[in-house]
């Protein structure tokens, strides 16, 4: 028999992690790691994900994506310090996290075994929920209709009455954001402070990189914003209806995007449009450690050296609108786009410009049109 070493790593999923710590020594654990790793999570995981916009197929923040590549690092450094022959994580066959895990596991330490139970021994969630009653593992079962991840960036909300992507979610579902008849009728502003892609003050205040994310969850989620519904294309290849609560992350990334538009270059921000996405979908898919994770980082990093300055957003009943944004690094030209008399733009050279600009569509327009009539 192998002893056990059990691993918690905090990255702000809110639970009570000292009663984890108990309940793993109750059932047998020699030792327990409790590991806070949230300042960590947002400077080196989540700051890179506001910087490339990061939303899986336009929709997901990757909240739970983005924190299992640290928590597997945590793990591997326990299992080295500790002399481990192996770790073992609770994921099933189904999903996205074993990947992730183990693929960031085996990175670092290919000489690792990797266990799974859920994974080897076939277990449904009942299953699961029966084992752990057997043995004298306590779990919460009032949650457990719902399969729920945590942290900083948002919650993810699993199965149950979800299971149907035709069923709107119940509102047990949510904890972090407030059904819209209960918020407030009046709106609310927040001016939040990029420096380099990474947001570092709201309403004029510097705070702690976790802070930001906790206080902008709170304000956001109190207004009714942060719910996402979709239908999600996992990594293997099963469509599944995903549940989020992400108020700050949906945000943060909004007013990121819009302060880029200010600041970057149309053919900057074409391209890194591409980028962005390619890096969303490197990040759902475990390959955090891919070499070309890093080379798209260097890109995005570039860009970001002028995402200096402020946004404004205005938060209402479950909407939220960027209404104002400035830059020392603007390329907004008034004397350029104003409609009014003080214009600089010399309208007299549009004509010769559509001119050129429309040659190739024409002349292959009325080349078709022509065979058209033949
Ligand atoms: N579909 C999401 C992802 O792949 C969420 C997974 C959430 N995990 C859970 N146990 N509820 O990142």
């Amino acid at each position: 028999m192998a002893d056990i070493i059990t691993v918690t790593v905090d990255v702000g999923q809110k639970e009570n992690l000292e009663e984890i710590g108990e309940r793993a020594k109750q059932i047998g654990a020699i030792k327990h790691y409790l590991i806070d790793a949230k300042e960590e999570f947002v400077k080196n995981y989540i700051f890179p994900s506001i910087k490339a916009n990061a939303l899986y197929e336009s929709k997901y923040p990757l909240s739970t994506a983005l924190s299992r590549p640290l928590i597997a690092s945590k793990v591997v450094e326990v299992a080295e310090k500790e002399g481990a022959f192996a770790v073992a994580h609770g994921c099933t066959g189904k999903g996205n996290d074993q990947v992730r895990f183990e693929v960031t596991i085996k990175s670092l330490n290919p000489n690792l075994k990797v266990i799974a139970p859920a994974r080897e021994w076939n277990l449904s969630r009942d299953r699961e929920i029966e084992y752990a009653k057997e043995h004298g593992i306590r779990i919460e079962l009032k949650k457990s209709i719902f399969s729920i991840d945590q942290n900083l960036w948002g919650r993810s909300i699993e199965c149950g009455p979800l299971e149907d992507p035709d069923v709107e979610p119940p509102p047990e579902a949510f904890e972090w954001v407030k059904p819209l008849n209960q918020t407030s009728e009046k709106a609310t502003y927040i001016n939040i402070k990029f420096e380099k892609g990474v947001p570092i003050a709201i309403d004029g205040e510097e705070k702690k990189p976790v802070d930001i994310i906790s206080h902008l969850n709170q304000i956001a989620g109190k207004n009714g914003i942060g719910i996402i519904d979709h239908i999600e294309d996992r990594v293997v290849g099963i469509k599944s209806r995903e549940v989020y609560e992400c108020p700050a992350a949906l945000c943060l990334i909004e007013a990121h995007k819009d302060l880029e538009k200010l600041v970057l270059t149309r053919n900057e921000l074409f391209f890194k449009d591409i980028v962005d996405s390619q890096w969303a979908w490197l990040v759902y898919a475990g390959l955090w450690l891919d070499p070309l994770r890093y080379d798209l980082d260097a890109f995005i990093n570039s860009t970001q050296e002028r995402v200096n300055g402020n946004v404004r957003i205005k938060l209402y009943k479950g909407n939220y609108r960027v209404v104002g944004r400035s830059s020392p690094y603007s390329l907004y030209d008034m004397n350029l786009a104003t409609y009014g008399i003080s214009s600089k733009f010399d309208q007299s050279s549009a004509g010769g410009f559509i001119d050129l600009w429309g040659l190739p569509t024409r002349v292959a327009h009325s080349m078709l049109y022509k065979m058209k009539k033949k």
